[in-house]
């Protein structure tokens, strides 16, 4: 393929959220696999203020390494800002500095948006994109507001049938300063309903950054004022005893019903009381069994509801939904995202290499149904 009939891609990571680091250790993982026969790659950094920067698309300098996590001031070039700008019919990237900038540069065919948590997996980056008239890949406005909302996130599910755990929402009203104590009581007194132990998280969090096991009343304040740093709202779940099943999906190609990968079995590091951050990026001993060793029957309940969760919260383009797989053999949803981590230690890629789909193809595949989409709203 000659040089102008690339696909002009720009690659967006890093971000405001707390998952900067994993973001650009996604971008690493993507940058180092795409199909440079067919795409021309524009990467494109959002620095922790919310500067969008021109970057070096050197995967190496993106990756999780021993030492410091990755990020986007680390590897911008200096003094190369980007803008997403309205343009008629399409929108375009300027890309403005003091570096030789080639014509036309900005004017990408479509946007990768490698992000997490919020700013980015959240509806946010996505309404921008439409506001401009920019192509994008993966989930819409909707989806990715609720896919990161998990109250919504399980509103959506339970509406659709779908199997989800017991959970108690503390929000700002109920908790924050001013909040009535007969309001404060009566969530506690809701929360002690779930039993013990309960997970305490932000609703719109990842990583599980923000997110206490709590074994008793005595740290459930805590738990909740530490959730309470990342969003004012809060989740407050009955702890389900199983095992951590994940399953990859994809958009149907052509437009057709989602696919799922195979599903595989999160074993978590010893040294983690559960998948905490640790045991999600710097655990050397977090692996995962692929396909998970559960019952043929169990495994097939997961591919379906995997794919009944990315159709009930109407994602687009890919997802990876999480599961629990309980010692007497019930299947319940943990949550779905709508931009799975796709670092080297992450489900996604693992899952679906295993299904036969390669890191190239999986990225070919995730960008050739943003081409299909028009720009602006879907
Ligand atoms: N209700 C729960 N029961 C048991 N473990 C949980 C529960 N909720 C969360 N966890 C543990 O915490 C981890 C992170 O929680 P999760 O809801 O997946 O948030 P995140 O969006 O940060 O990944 C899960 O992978 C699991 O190990
Ligand atoms: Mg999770």
């Amino acid at each position: 393929m000659s040089e102008r009939h690339k696909i002009r891609v720009a690659v967006v990571f890093g971000g405001r959220s707390t998952e900067h680091a994993v973001s650009c250790a996604s971008a690493g993982l993507v940058l180092g696999a795409i199909d440079r026969e067919r795409y021309d790659v524009v990467p494109i950094g959002i620095a922790r203020d919310g500067r969008w920067l021109l970057t070096s698309a050197d995967p190496a300098r993106l990756a999780i390494g021993s030492g410091e996590l990755p990020s986007v001031e680390a590897v911008a070039t200096p003094g190369v800002c980007v803008t997403p700008r309205t343009g008629l019919g399409t929108g375009t990237l300027v890309v403005t500095g003091p570096a030789e900038i080639p014509p036309g540069f900005g004017d990408v065919d479509v946007v990768l948006p490698l992000l997490h948590g919020p700013y980015g997996e959240d509806g946010t980056l996505q309404g921008l994109l439409e506001m401009t008239g920019i192509r994008y890949a993966g989930a819409g406005v909707l989806a990715s507001a609720a896919g990161m909302d998990k109250e919504y996130m399980k509103i959506l599910f339970a509406a659709r049938g779908l199997p989800v755990g017991r959970y108690v929402v503390v929000r700002d009203r109920d908790w924050g300063a001013g909040a009535p104590a007969a309001e404060r009581k009566r969530v506690l007194d809701e929360i002690a309903e779930l039993g013990w132990p309960v997970f305490v998280k932000p609703a719109r969090g990842g990583s599980s950054i923000g997110t206490t096991r709590v074994s008793g009343l005595a740290d459930l304040e805590a738990a909740i004022e530490d959730a309470r740093q990342y969003d004012r709202k809060v989740l407050v779940e009955a702890a389900i005893e199983g095992a951590e099943i994940e399953c990859a999906v994809l958009e149907g190609a052509d437009g057709g019903p989602p696919e799922a990968s195979l599903p595989g079995q999160v074993v978590i590091d010893p040294h983690s009381e559960f998948y905490d951050f640790a045991a999600k990026y710097l655990g050397a001993q977090t692996t995962m069994i692929i396909p998970a060793p559960i019952p043929g029957a169990a495994a097939e309940r997961v591919r379906q509801l995997a794919c009944a969760a990315f159709d009930a919260i109407s994602c687009e383009g890919l997802a990876r939904v999480d599961f629990f797989y309980t010692p007497g053999g019930e299947i319940l949803i943990n949550e779905i995202n709508t931009m799975p981590g796709m670092t080297p230690a992450s489900g996604f890629p693992m899952m679906w290499a295993a299904s036969g789909l390669p890191l190239p193809e999986l990225i070919d595949r995730i960008i050739t149904s943003a081409l299909r989409k028009p720009a602006g709203p879907r």
